[in-house]
C-alpha cells in the first residue's frame, strides 16, 4: 500500500488547478442509464471512485470510454443487459446505490446490493427507498439486495424527506424524470452537485424546476435523449487546497474556483483571518497574519459548512490562536482524524459529535494512518506545516477523491512524495 511522506517546508506559493467534482460525476454517470442515447461528460476527475462507477456501469452492459486521459467520459446505455448491481462492486463505494433509481425508471425492475456501513457511520439508504416507494415501486430486501420492481412504470408522487439527503435526492430526481406525471421533492438537498445533475438531465430532455432550492418539481417525460455536459468544479477539492496557504502561509490561486460553491466556508476563513479574493481564473487565498484565529464550525447541508471539509478545517484550527469548537451534524463517528492529529501534537477533545480544538504553536511530524478520504487529506495538510516528517499510511483512501495531490502541492513548493509499495 502506498504511503505519502510530507515534510514541513514553509509557505506555499503558486497556482493549483481544481478538477471536476467527484460527487457530481458519480451521480452524472448513472444518469446515462436513463437513455438509449449517448451521454458525454467533460471535465471529469481522474479518480479511483470514477473507475469503480465505470466498472459498475459496464457490468450492466453500458459502454463507457475514458478519453483525453480520463477527462472525458463517453457513455452509452443502449445495450444494457443486466439490472443487477453486484455486491462485489457496490461494497467498494456507497454511491453505487445511485444506479437504482435510473434502472428502475427505465426498465421497471432492478436489483442493487445494499452498500453496508462505512468508516464514518451507519449511513442507511432508507430515504432512497422511501422516495422510490412514493413513486409506486415495490421493494423487497432479500439476501443483502434491494429487489425493486414497478408494473406499468413509475408514477409521479410527493416525496417529503424527513432529513436532507444528497444521495436520496439524486436517486429520486433521476427516477422522476421518466415517471408518469408530476413528482415533487420536498426538503430536497440543495448541493451544487444536485444543480449540476438537474442541468444535465434537462439537456437530456427532462422537465425540472427548482433545483438549488428545497423543493424540486419534475414533470415526467416518455424518454430522454443524449447530451454533453461539463462536470461542475469540485468544491471540496477547492476548499482543501484553499486551506494549504491558510495553514502554511504564502499565496495560492485555485484555478476554476468559484465563490458561490464555497461561500459558507469562505465566511469561516475570513473570521479566522484568511483573505479570499476572486480573480479572472479562480480564487486567491492568503493568510492575513502569522497565525489564524480560532473559529467555531458546525457542519450542515448546503449552503451550510460542508461535512466533507470538516477534517481539513480541523487541521487548520490545530495551530490557530485560541480554542475552536467543531460540531459534526451530518455523520456520526466522523472525527477519526482527531486521534491521528493528536499524534502530531494537536490538542483535541472529542465528546460525541463535538470536538474542541485548542491551538498549539506548531505540530510535529509523526507516522499517521488515513481512515477515510477527507481524513487522509487533513493529515497531509497538517503535515505541510508540521516540524519534520509526517508519514501518511493507507493512502488508497486519498486516491478515491484527489487526483495528483503530490504534483499539485509540489508545484507550490511543498515537500511531499509518494512511496509506492506492493
Ligand atoms: C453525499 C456525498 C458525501 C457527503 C454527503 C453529505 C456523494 C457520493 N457523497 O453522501 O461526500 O459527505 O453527501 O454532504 O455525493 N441518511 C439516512 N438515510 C438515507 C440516506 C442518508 O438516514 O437513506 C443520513 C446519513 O446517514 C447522513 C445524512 O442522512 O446522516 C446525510 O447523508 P447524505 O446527504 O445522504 O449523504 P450521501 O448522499 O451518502
Amino acid at each position: 500500500m502506498d504511503k505519502i511522506i510530507v515534510t514541513g517546508n514553509g509557505p506555499l506559493n503558486g497556482a493549483i488547478p481544481i478538477a471536476g467534482a467527484k460527487n457530481a460525476c458519480l451521480t452524472l454517470m448513472p444518469a446515462t442509464l436513463l437513455s438509449e442515447d449517448p451521454l458525454t461528460l467533460t471535465n471529469a476527475p481522474r479518480l479511483a471512485d470514477i473507475k469503480t462507477m465505470t466498472t459498475l456501469l459496464q457490468s450492466l452492459g453500458a459502454e463507457v470510454s475514458s478519453l483525453q486521459e480520463g477527462k472525458v467520459l463517453a457513455m452509452s446505455s443502449h445495450g444494457i443487459d443486466s439490472q443487477k448491481a453486484d455486491y462485489d462492486i457496490v461494497r467498494k463505494m456507497r454511491a453505487s446505490i445511485l444506479v437504482l433509481g435510473p434502472l428502475l425508471a427505465r426498465f421497471g425492475h432492478a436489483e442493487v446490493s445494499l452498500p453496508g456501513g462505512c468508516s464514518i457511520g451507519a449511513r442507511p439508504v432508507d430515504l432512497h427507498l422511501m422516495a422510490l416507494e412514493a413513486m409506486g415501486a415495490e421493494l423487497e430486501l432479500k439476501d443483502g439486495y434491494v429487489h425493486a420492481k414497478v408494473s406499468g412504470g413509475l408514477k409521479g408522487g410527493v416525496v417529503d424527506f424527513p432529513i436532507v439527503s444528497v444521495g436520496a435526492t439524486e436517486n429520486a430526481l433521476m427516477a422522476a424524470t421518466l415517471a408518469k406525471g408530476t413528482t415533487v421533492l420536498k426538503n430536497a438537498a440543495r448541493e451544487p452537485e444536485i444543480v449540476d445533475l438537474a442541468q444535465c438531465l434537462r439537456k437530456m430532455g427532462a422537465q425540472i424546476e427548482g433545483e438549488g432550492t428545497s423543493q424540486i418539481t419534475i414533470q415526467g417525460v416518455d424518454r430522454l435523449g443524449g447530451a454533453t455536459h461539463p462536470v461542475v468544479t469540485d468544491r471540496i477539492e477547492l476548499g482543501t487546497y484553499m486551506l494549504a496557504p491558510a495553514i502554511c502561509g504564502g499565496e495560492v490561486e485555485c484555478l476554476g474556483g468559484r465563490m458561490d460553491l464555497v461561500a459558507s466556508f469562505v465566511e469561516k476563513l475570513d473570521q479566522a483571518g484568511v483573505d479570499v479574493t476572486e480573480t479572472a481564473n479562480g480564487l486567491k487565498v492568503k493568510r492575513r497574519g502569522d497565525r489564524v484565529q480560532a473559529v467555531d464550525v458546525t457542519t450542515e447541508p448546503f449552503p451550510g459548512f460542508p461535512t466533507d471539509l470538516q477534517a481539513q478545517m480541523m487541521a487548520m484550527l490545530c495551530t490557530a490562536q485560541g480554542t475552536s469548537v467543531l460540531e459534526e451534524k451530518i455523520f456520526e463517528n466522523r472525527f477519526m482524524h482527531a486521534p491521528e492529529l493528536i499524534r502530531m501534537g494537536a490538542k483535541i477533545d472529542v465528546h460525541g459529535g463535538t470536538a474542541t480544538v485548542t491551538g498549539v504553536d506548531r505540530m510535529k511530524g509523526a507516522p499517521v494512518m488515513a481512515t477515510d478520504l477527507r481524513a487522509s487529506v487533513s493529515l497531509i495538510l497538517a503535515g505541510l506545516a508540521a516540524e519534520g516528517e509526517t508519514v501518511v499510511n493507507r493512502v488508497y483512501h486519498l486516491d478515491r477523491g484527489y487526483e495528483r495531490v503530490e504534483d499539485k502541492l509540489m508545484a507550490c513548493g511543498a515537500k511531499i512524495e509518494r512511496v509506492r509499495e506492493e
